[in-house]
């Protein structure tokens, strides 16, 4: 007989920014960890390359946009009974603070934030998320330290930090457990975009266990979703690498 406190066999999962980077690789692991998952994401044809990299199963692509309101409550509606939710969706830019413009502001905290809010907001409102099931938010460590020129991306993450553990608080005779992962780097589409601006290199100097893969959120996101991580609700985990005590 099989031992296994993190398997996902028997759940239902709403994965969203599936169609790329940590969402992708969250989907594919979640689906070779038995879980059946409903993805979504703006791209159909991205959506469609991570449905072909999982183990048959009853998977779903629903495509949306998070930030409209109109997709964001169609595909809340259309996901039925679900165990679990990891909220990968998200961007980030650059600006210092001086330089931000309101445009910039509303358009991270419109994704980043309202998007994942609302959504969640929408499910609940459904009773789409059963009782016992677990909610993860992907915030960033962006959110915990100080680095320059993402003071509004940080004030999105860390918007979503405070916001978890109320939710958690809220949910919590229904016994849905709220959490945050909080990754430092992670080589990803996201990341090859940044480094036309910064150096990886010299970045990855400050990392003492290398820059993060998305398998490494991935696999933390199966604990989070799991049954092994029900007596755990309105945390953030960091993810660095050792970037933070190094
Ligand atoms: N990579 C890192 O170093 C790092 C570190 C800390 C935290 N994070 C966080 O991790 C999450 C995933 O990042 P990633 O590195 O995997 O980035 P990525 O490869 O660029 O993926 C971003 C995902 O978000 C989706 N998305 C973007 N705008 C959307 C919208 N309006 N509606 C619906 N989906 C949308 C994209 O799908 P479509 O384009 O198909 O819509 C894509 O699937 C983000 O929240 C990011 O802030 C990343």
């Amino acid at each position: 007989m099989n031992f296994n406190p993190f398997s996902l066999e028997g759940k239902r999962v709403l994965v969203t920014g599936a169609s790329s980077g940590i969402g992708r690789q969250t989907a594919i692991t979640f689906s070779k960890m038995g879980a059946t998952l409903v993805i979504s994401g703006r791209n159909e044809a991205r959506l469609d390359e991570t449905l072909a990299a999982m183990p048959a199963g009853e998977h779903v692509a629903i495509p949306a946009d998070v930030t409209s309101k109109e997709q964001r409550d169609g595909l809340a509606d259309q996901c039925g009974a679900l165990h679990g939710v990891v909220h990968c969706a998200g961007a980030s830019a650059l600006a210092p603070i001086r330089m931000a413009s309101e445009k910039h502001l509303r358009e991270l905290f419109t994704l980043n934030y309202d998007g994942p809010i609302l959504l969640t907001q929408r499910l609940l409102q459904r009773k789409s998320i059963q009782n016992s099931g677990s909610i993860l938010f992907i915030a960033s460590i962006a959110a915990h330290i100080g680095v320059p020129g993402v003071g509004v991306y940080s004030g999105t993450k860390a918007a979503l930090l405070a916001t978890v553990r109320c939710l958690a608080m809220e949910l919590i005779k229904s016994k849905i457990r709220v959490n945050c992962l909080s990754p430092a780097l992670v080589e990803s589409p996201l990341l090859e975009m940044m480094a036309q601006h910064v150096s990886l290199e010299e970045k990855a100097r400050d990392y003492p266990l290398g820059l993060g893969k998305p398998e490494d959120v991935a696999n933390a996101a199966v604990y989070f979703i799991s049954d092994a991580s029900r007596w755990v609700t309105g945390t953030t985990l960091i993810m660095d690498g050792g970037l933070t005590i190094s």
